[in-house]
């Protein structure tokens, strides 16, 4: 059964902007909100060379990377093409105004040291 663990209610993201929520463990989580409302959540470090995309300019169901302007899908972490890779996505609820996160997936997905990240972006 899936804990969903409340972050922050919808109107604490601004509309077209995102919102950093820091973990225990691993690099933080960028929830976005998009003009329609739509709350979605990554990993908050570019498949490119892991450039802050809570920083990045938010356009539809997507996100300009600030480093170097690559696309990436909200829904799917997701480049678009020419460009390749993806971000860590997680599941993200919406209940009553407030935004729900998985506390398992905050607790497992990506904890990796961000070091040995950067050492591979490098
Ligand atoms: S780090 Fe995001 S486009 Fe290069």
């Amino acid at each position: 059964m899936t804990n969903w663990v409340p972050i922050c209610a919808v109107a604490d993201i601004p509309v077209l902007g995102s919102r950093r929520v820091a973990r225990q463990q691993g690099a933080a989580v960028a929830l976005f909100r998009a003009a329609d409302d739509h709350v979605f959540a990554l990993l908050d470090r570019c498949p490119h060379k892991g450039g802050p995309l809570s920083q990045g300019i938010v356009f539809g169901h997507s996100v300009a990377c600030p480093l170097h302007n690559w696309t990436i899908g909200l829904a799917d972490g997701c480049a678009r093409a020419p460009d390749e890779g993806c971000t860590t996505p997680f599941a993200v609820r919406v209940e009553e105004g407030q935004v729900l996160l998985d506390a398992q997936e905050l607790n497992t997905l990506a904890i990796e040291p961000l070091a040995a990240a950067g050492q591979a972006a490098a």
